[in-house]
């Protein structure tokens, strides 16, 4: 049975070196409403046995400037009372240039100050050799590994309709290629990938899992697992799809719950940069996502009611 979580953003709040206002957009009931939403979807002890924990997706929509960051962060900083929590401001890692190694880092950091333990800490800790596995299991590698190791694209050698398409195949040099052993060393070299890339993957979500255990029974904590990404849209295109990538493929794990809040607009936009304008971003972004919650744009009047401008403050003498 969940214990209900009540929120008060009435007053002014500074933590993180950051000052944030009293929630004048009553936003604290959208965050309350999707706790609640979340910690259902998250973990709920009355489904079967072996299901109580799943793994969740919600994509917080809400304007450019509309308060997305206020919102997160307030929201975050309250749920760390209660659960495991993680922020990530994409846009601030995007120079890392590998979102897999962004968010397993930002993981450690955070649920490792959470559970209170020192930076070495081997409870929260990724052994070595996983981090050179993890490069591998990057997603897109192995397409880009085989196109350079052998030359040739091997979509296109996969997809073409007939034998006589590949007999004149030559490599890089203008040398023709024995296309019996070339199949043979792209199929093992694929499986080779696969398994090591799979194996990767494997470990790498056992490890998470653990850490998220760790913090829950050191501290006392319930599940879900919170992790927040911020600033999506405003990542580099190619960036902000392979976080998606990631977050879908890598992090499925059961028990953690993720909001990414977005510009859905703008990520739209992002997308089709990458496949072209007829594309269809919205059916295409949906596939990342359980669900989508969109805050309403603020009222412009309340809103700048409460933001003390040079103007305001003259009226006001
Ligand atoms: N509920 C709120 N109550 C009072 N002030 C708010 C609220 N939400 C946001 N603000 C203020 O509005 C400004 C813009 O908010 P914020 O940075 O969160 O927007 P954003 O949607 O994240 O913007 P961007 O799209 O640029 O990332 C900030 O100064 C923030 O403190
Ligand atoms: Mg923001």
């Amino acid at each position: 049975m969940q214990k209900n979580i009540f929120l008060d953003w009435s007053e002014k709040l500074k933590f993180d070196g950051e000052s944030f206002p009293r929630d004048t957009l009553n936003r604290a009931k959208y965050a309350e409403f999707l706790t609640h939403f979340l910690v259902g979807q998250g973990y709920d002890t009355t489904r079967e046995s072996g299901d109580e924990k799943r793994n969740y997706v919600l994509n917080l929509n809400s304007e450019w400037g509309s308060g997305k960051t206020y919102f997160l962060k307030r929201w975050s900083n309250d749920l760390k009372n209660n659960f495991p929590v993680v922020y990530i401001d994409a846009w601030q890692q995007d120079y890392s240039d590998d979102p897999l190694i962004t968010a397993i880092s930002s993981i450690i950091k955070q649920l490792r100050e959470q559970a209170d333990m020192p930076e070495n800490s081997p409870k929260i800790q990724l052994p070595k050799k996983a981090l050179g596995l993890l490069k591998a299991a990057a997603p897109g590698f192995a397409r880009s590994m085989a196109k350079r190791y052998l030359d040739m694209d091997l979509a296109a050698f996969l997809q073409a309709d007939n034998d006589s398409e590949l007999k004149d195949a030559k490599d890089g040099e203008g040398n023709p290629i024995d296309l019996s052993e070339l199949a043979s060393t792209m199929v093992k070299q694929l499986i080779d990938e696969h398994d090591g890339k799979k194996k990767a993957i494997d470990d790498l979500k056992i490890h998470v899992a653990n850490w998220v255990k760790t913090v829950t029974e050191t501290q006392k904590l319930s599940y879900p697992a919170f992790i927040f990404i911020d600033e999506l849209d405003r990542c580099r295109p190619s960036y902000a799809v392979e976080m998606l990538e990631t977050i879908k493929h890598i992090f499925d794990i059961q028990g953690i719950v993720f909001v990414v809040a977005t510009d859905t607009e703008q990520l739209q936009h992002a997308v089709k940069a990458i496949y072209g304008e007829g594309f269809d971003a919205r059916l295409y972004l949906g596939r990342f996502f359980n669900s989508r919650f969109s805050l309403k744009a603020p009222d412009l009047k309340s809103f700048w009611k409460y933001i003390p401008t040079s103007a305001n403050y003259r009226a006001s003498i």
